[in-house]
């Protein structure tokens, strides 16, 4: 992608900057009976942890640990004494007479202490720049050899490099528990593991567990990736990893480039597990992902055969072949019963029984399930059928289709994820099998821009930068538009009055194609037999002729692919003209908020759509030659073409729009536009800039996915708007509510909705510079796994807030900003 560069060079200069007091003159280990006291510290070679004592939160109390010694805010890596704090600063870490690291209180009592097996000779404690404290004998050559290492013993971070998981030789499980608040890093209930049952040929799942209870499951792995998590993916930084053999069971990750840092962090306070990425430009953390991302998520959700979809409602479904244990509890979404066979099995005659395979989905809890790795598919179904208490097998590397996974018991914590491509067979009774070979099938993710590489932190780099850059971009597409207005010939073809009323069949009624902003459109067609739109500017509109020229001139030089094409004008007397080429579908509002017609526009050409419309503007904004504010996107400004591709419309044409001298400024006394996708600032205070366009962009993604209208959608009970309605469902986690009705029951890939309302809110934000420029929309819009930053509150939150509810085709033209908006 093309800013690559740039922004790569900008990543140098922040690790650049990260390292730079690196240079301090520190120690990064101490010999035998030296010692780290409150008030001095250990700092990794390189300088990127530190080791020594902190007080964390508003807590008064000590409490030795690592941190990152350049990242000022959450910076706690691990720490020793977790539930034992030191009361006043007199701690110190040394190792004692046997080798052992303690951790003393007033030089007598151990508060902390390690249990190494046997007698070390000469110990030395080095922090790498892994983060992890270790131990070692120096006598002893090999320099890998620890005898102790803080990785092993996580507190509430992932690192780069730690071994989530099992060291089976030494019966050692490394789990990572949550802080029990900011103040406390004692383990609280949430923990993160990996479990299985080396007895019971298990595979190993990770779990996050409550408490005792099992919270989050992320699925099996399933020899390339965790079933079920898409997240979890190999992706542009990080490197995953799994092992899985004799001596070892873990999980762990490194980072593919150095100036990147990303770890995991388990949080009590707000039940999550979350990936997050130090943006040292930005001075914080960047959410790349958090889980329990949503009800789907929660560990069982559904019951025993039930199967989890979001978006649905209710979100729990019975696999086929099943039925709710209880309907009435089913009824009043108690689902925890979970579902029973519609059929009971006929194990008598083993033949009769088979398998149905779904797709999709993502694996069932192995708890109970049993793993043999030199079996084959075929073999694992014939095992399978022979034991009556089998109830699914699945192959357990989807790389080479091998190894035998078989569930006994019902099954648990199925989810639909539409990006699972693993099977899973369930047993059914022959009744159930030939009633239809039906088989659950996900929808394919469609990417909006071609390249899928975007790369996360890249795109999460241009996003801030270009909200960064909002204001003085801003500026500068105003000089250059000014300095563009000079006198020039000009270079579109000029139609004869005559050969346009002719055309137009004398602008008849028929060929009317409807009311634009500035008089009517006509359909009309040329002598050659092309197709044409007219619009015939009103002659009350007040344009001069040279502003009008100058407009076409603009508008003219636009060439982009979702943007209509003006053909050419005719200015003859008092009337003036614009040629566009015809749009076969007419516009999208025709579609989507038409009950007929709004079954024709499933959900990957309002996708398209959307990426569509993003494009043409970007191009107006950032990419033209000339940078223009459209200043009134809406849905009947959209035009569609045979293939439904996207054509924005109408654009620049309002700028001109009596010709105000105001506009270098970025702001007007005439606020022109439609309300209901007019940005606040831009309706209260005339102010208008890219990101007035982008509030109107959002406004109709938001349209787009709900197929309402803006202007006169609200709540009635709440007196919400669309964009409140929007925010407050997401808030809650049942943001797919929104999509549009006609769009429900077909298979779609529900996580492109979600991003796309994520997008549409993080556009329609109150405060402009929280609202993301075109091009990070571009790019949200493309990258599946880019993680959204969590959008504030929308402009016009209640209805009372917003200005009057105009029908949409009414467009305001003229507003004074002394008094209060809308008459
Ligand atoms: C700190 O704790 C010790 C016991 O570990 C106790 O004797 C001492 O009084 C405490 N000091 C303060 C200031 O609370
Ligand atoms: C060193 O510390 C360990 C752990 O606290 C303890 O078991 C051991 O007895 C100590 N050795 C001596 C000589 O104090
Ligand atoms: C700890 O011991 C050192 C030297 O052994 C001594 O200087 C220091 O005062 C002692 N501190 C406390 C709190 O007893
Ligand atoms: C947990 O997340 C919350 C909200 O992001 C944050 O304020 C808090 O500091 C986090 N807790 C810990 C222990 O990091
Ligand atoms: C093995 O699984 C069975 C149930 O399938 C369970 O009853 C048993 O306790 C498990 N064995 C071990 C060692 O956990
Ligand atoms: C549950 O809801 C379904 C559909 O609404 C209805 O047909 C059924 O009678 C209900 N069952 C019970 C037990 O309420
Ligand atoms: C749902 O039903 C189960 C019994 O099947 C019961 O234990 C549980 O409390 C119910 N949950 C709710 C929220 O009512
Ligand atoms: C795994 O399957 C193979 C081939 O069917 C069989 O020989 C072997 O005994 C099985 N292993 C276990 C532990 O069941
Ligand atoms: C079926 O499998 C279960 C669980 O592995 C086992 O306990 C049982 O003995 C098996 N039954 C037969 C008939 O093989």
């Amino acid at each position: 992608m093309e800013f690559s560069c740039f922004y790569m060079s900008n990543i140098i200069y922040a690790t650049f900057l990260l390292f730079f007091d690196a240079f301090a003159f520190a120690e990064d280990s101490i010999g035998p009976f030296q010692s780290i006291r409150d008030g001095t510290t250990l700092v990794s070679k390189e300088g990127t942890f530190e080791f020594g004592f902190f007080s964390p939160g508003n807590s008064k109390n000590r409490y030795a640990g690592i941190w990152y010694k350049n990242i000022p805010v959450q910076n706690v890596v691990w720490v020793a004494n977790r539930c034992n704090p030191i009361n006043d600063s007199s701690g110190l870490l040394t190792t004692n007479s046997t080798g052992n690291l303690v951790l003393l209180h007033q030089n007598k009592s151990v508060v902390w202490y390690t249990s190494l097996s046997k007698q070390v000779k000469k110990p030395i404690v080095r922090l790498l720049d892994s983060g992890n404290l270790v131990l070692k004998d120096e006598e002893d050559g090999n320099s890998e050899a620890y005898l102790w290492q803080s990785f092993d013993y996580p507190s509430d971070k992932f690192l780069a490099g730690m071994k989530l998981g099992w060291d089976l030789k030494k019966g050692l499980s490394r789990r990572v528990s949550a802080w029990r608040n900011w103040d406390d890093p004692c383990p609280g209930d949430f923990s993160w593991g990996v479990e299985f049952d080396a007895l019971n040929q298990s595979i190993p799942e990770f779990y996050v567990r409550n408490g005792g209870k099992k919270f989050l499951r992320a699925g099996p792995w399933n020899g390339v990736r965790l079933s079920g998590v898409s997240e979890l993916k190999p992706n542009q930084f990080v490197n995953y990893q799994f092992v899985d053999n004799e001596d070892e069971v873990y999980y762990t990750f490194n980072l593919k480039s150095n100036s990147v840092i990303a770890i995991f962090v388990l949080n009590q306070t707000t039940s999550t597990r979350q990936r997050l990425t130090w943006i040292a430009e930005e001075k914080s953390w960047n959410l790349q992902f958090s889980d329990p991302k949503d009800h789907c998520d929660n560990y069982g959700l559904c019951g025993g055969n039930g199967n989890c979809v979001i978006g649905d409602n209710p979100v729990c479904h019975c696999l086929k072949g099943f039925k709710p244990k209880s309907e009435e509890k089913w009824n009043l979404t108690n689902w925890s019963g979970g579902c029973v066979r519609n059929t009971p099995l006929d194990c008598k005659d083993k033949k009769s029984d088979g398998f149905m395979k779904f797709v999709g989905l993502k694996l069932p809890d192995t708890t109970y399930a049993r793993l043999n790795k030199s079996m084959n598919l075929k073999e694992c179904r014939a095992k399978c059928l022979s034991n009556c208490s089998c109830m699914a097998y699945a192959s357990s590397n989807v790389r080479d289709g091998s190894g035998c996974l078989m569930w006994f018991g019902d099954l648990m914590d199925i989810r639909q994820v539409s990006t699972e491509e693993q099977a899973l067979y369930v047993r059914m009774p022959a009744s159930e099998l030939g009633k239809s070979g039906h088989m659950v099938r996900a929808v394919i993710v469609v990417a909006c821009i071609g390249s899928i590489s975007v790369v996360l932190l890249l795109g999460y780099f241009v996003y801030r930068r270009n909200s960064k850059a909002t204001s003085e971009e801003t500026e500068r597409s105003l000089v250059t538009r000014t300095n563009e207005r000079h006198e020039e010939d000009l270079e579109l073809p000029l139609f004869d009055l005559p050969t346009i009323v002719t055309a137009t069949d004398r602008f008849s009624f028929k060929n009317k194609l409807g009311e634009g902003g500035f008089g009517p459109v006509y359909r009309g067609m040329l002598e050659g037999g092309q197709e044409i739109a007219v619009k015939r500017l009103s002659l009350s509109s007040g344009q001069g002729i040279d502003e009008f020229k100058t407009e076409v001139k603009l508008i003219v030089n636009l060439q982009h692919r979702n943007l209509v094409k003006l053909l050419g004008c005719c200015i003859q007397g008092e009337e003036k003209l614009l040629v566009y080429e015809y749009m076969h579908n007419k516009s999208l509002d025709s579609f989507i908020f038409d009950k007929n017609q709004a079954k024709l526009l499933d959900w990957p050409k309002r996708f398209q759509i959307i990426c569509g419309v993003a494009r043409g503007l970007l191009y107006l904004h950032q990419d033209s030659r000339l940078r223009i504010i459209h200043r009134d996107l809406k849905a009947s400004n959209v035009l569609l073409d045979n293939e439904m591709n996207p054509k924005i419309s109408d654009f620049g044409l309002a700028r001109t729009f009596g010709g105000d001298g105001d506009d270098s400024e970025g702001k007007t006394r005439r606020v022109i536009g439609t309300y209901g996708y007019m940005a606040p600032e831009y309706v209260y205070n005339g102010q208008f800039s890219i990101k007035s366009d982008v509030f109107s962009f959002g406004i109709l993604v938001l349209e787009i996915v709900s197929g309402k209208r803006s202007t006169s959608f609200f709540l009635q009970k709440e007196g919400l708007t669309l964009t409140a309605h929007a925010w407050t469902l997401m808030q809650e986690g049942r943001a797919i509510e929104l999509l549009d009705s006609h769009l429900r029951d077909s298979h779609h890939d529900l996580q492109e909705v979600l991003r796309c309302i994520h997008v549409g809110l993080l556009c329609v934000q109150q405060r402009t510079s929280d609202r993301p420029s075109m091009s990070s929309v571009v790019v949200m819009l493309s990258s599946d796994s880019h993680v959204l930053p969590y959008p504030n509150r929308p402009g016009y939150f209640m209805e009372t807030e917003s200005p009057q509810l105009f029908p949409e085709s009414s467009r305001v033209s003229t507003i004074t900003i002394s008094g209060p908006v809308a008459r």
